[in-house]
């Protein structure tokens, strides 16, 4: 820890104060300005947190300038490349690579936690066919919120481990049963056998073939693990909050659900879809719709374009692009997907040339292609969000086990700017 410091002085009174400046290993230091109130009586002010680290993290390092993401130091092109869902689980909740003893223990962990309460079923039940999946699984985690919440021991390292495990395997299953429930099929078991992404298949499209299973199984590992963490995004954040008051993680992992379900966040996957299918149905072309997206005076914005950290290529949009070239190349020409790629393709392009999209920094993120290649595995669109989820419950519960464990953990609770009423005495009804 160096002793850098600033000197902030009050232009009004004069008076001035020294503030530490911590270092970041990547990225930019800060200031940390506990000490503002106390010597200058003033807080910062940052709405959206454009400019404030919340905490300390040694998860997720993300170089928006560069597009970078990193997962514990090690490159998500990497990751992607060599190593799968499971394994990355372990380096991001452990800070290592695990050996093979450990990764089979994890393994076996996480697939011994597949047997999930089968009570969640009749909860699945309870919702209509056309309620968002988004929905019924924060009730299938309110469920288990209540089911464990006698054993919550939140301090204690077993316990936070037992959570951890069960919820990175429940939330899988819950997912494809909710699946099941939409395609109204029967509920599927999960096999202890395989994997994560393999029993999450195996689940949820029971009767397509082999080829098909492991083709889809490979893909869906991948998008799990690109979708694992990403450092403080907004539902990382809630999942912080919402923990810092030591409630159930289940019931901060629904927060964390709830958040996520944003067309501006996780839901961007299912928005991008949406839109596709609205142009492609549309008398209008891709122009029209790029000029809409630009036009200050309409709400319409691009899906799957933009990020409030990357003002480069989103580098897991590069990866699954690969995947989503490498699925629709396979389909013949009267796929009902191709048309759907080919506009993508076309609102790409214009996107990247386009000097409103380029001076601004707006490239193509993770959600505009993950719904692509959900759409050719025949995932219902309505389902790309809880896939996220399912990966990101993975970085939420590392992030929650980190903020436990740091010393200085305490209740997350922001200031504000005050600009309401000055004190006013209250009026008689028959007076107003
Ligand atoms: C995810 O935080 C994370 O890490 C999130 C995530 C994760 O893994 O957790 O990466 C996942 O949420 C990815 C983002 C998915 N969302 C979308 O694709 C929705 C479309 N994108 C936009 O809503 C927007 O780009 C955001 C919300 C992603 C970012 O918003 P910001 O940082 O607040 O950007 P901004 O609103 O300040 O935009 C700057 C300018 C504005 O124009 P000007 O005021 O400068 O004239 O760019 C414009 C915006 O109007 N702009 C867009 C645009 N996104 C920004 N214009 C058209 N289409 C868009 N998509």
């Amino acid at each position: 820890m160096t002793n850098k410091k600033i000197t902030i002085i009050d232009g009004q009174s004069n008076n001035e104060t020294e503030l530490p400046v911590l270092d970041s290993i990547l990225g930019p230091n800060v200031v940390d300005i506990r000490a503002l109130e106390k010597n200058l009586g003033y807080l910062s002010h940052d709405p959206g947190f454009m400019a404030t680290s919340s905490c300390e993290s040694k998860i997720t390092f993300i170089d928006g300038n560069e597009g970078k993401l990193w997962y514990r130091g090690y490159p998500i092109e990497e990751l992607a490349e060599k190593s799968n869902f499971i394994e990355t689980a372990y380096l991001l909740l452990n800070d290592k690579l695990p050996n093979n003893k450990e990764l089979d223990n994890f393994s076996n962990d996480i697939s011994n936690n597949f047997n999930v309460d089968p009570s969640v079923k009749k909860i699945i039940e309870v919702f209509d066919k056309g309620s968002h999946p988004m929905a019924v699984m924060t009730a299938c985690l309110s469920f288990l919120s209540a089911k464990y919440h006698d054993d919550i021991n939140i301090q204690n390292k077993g316990y936070r481990y037992q959570s951890t495990v069960k919820l990175i395997s429940s939330v899988p299953v819950m997912s494809a049963w909710i699946l099941n429930f939409i395609l109204g099929v029967k509920f599927q078991e999960p096999n202890k056998h395989l994997s994560i992404a393999e029993n999450f298949i195996n689940m949820a499209f029971p009767n397509i073939n082999e080829e098909q299973k492991k083709l889809s199984s490979n893909a869906m590992d991948v998008i799990f693990l690109l979708h694992a963490d990403h450092e403080q995004n907004a539902s990382t954040s809630t999942v912080r909050l919402s923990g810092s008051s030591e409630t159930s993680p289940y019931a901060a992992i629904a927060a964390g659900i709830q958040t996520l379900w944003g067309p501006t966040h996780g839901g961007a996957n299912e928005a991008v879809i949406n839109m596709l299918e609205e142009i492609k149905n549309s008398d209008k072309d891709v122009e029209h719709y790029i000029n809409m997206a630009k036009d200050k005076e309409n709400s319409f914005r691009l899906m799957g374009f933009g990020h409030r950290i990357y003002k480069n290529y989103d580098p897991r949009a590069k990866i699954i692009q690969k995947i989503a070239h490498e699925y629709l190349d396979k389909l013949d020409e009267n796929n009902p997907n191709k048309p759907l790629f080919d506009i993508a393709m076309k609102l790409e392009k214009y996107a990247l040339e386009d000097d409103y999209f380029v001076s601004r920094k707006l490239y193509p993120n993770v959600d505009f292609y993950s719904g692509i290649v959900l759409k050719a595995i025949g995932v219902p669109q309505s389902m790309y969000t809880v896939i996220f989820a399912l990966a990101r419950t993975v970085g939420w519960v590392a992030h929650w086990n980190e903020m436990i464990e740091d010393k200085n953990f305490r209740i997350g609770r922001p200031r504000q700017l005050y600009t309401g009423k000055d004190k006013t005495n209250y009026t008689e009804l028959k007076d107003r």
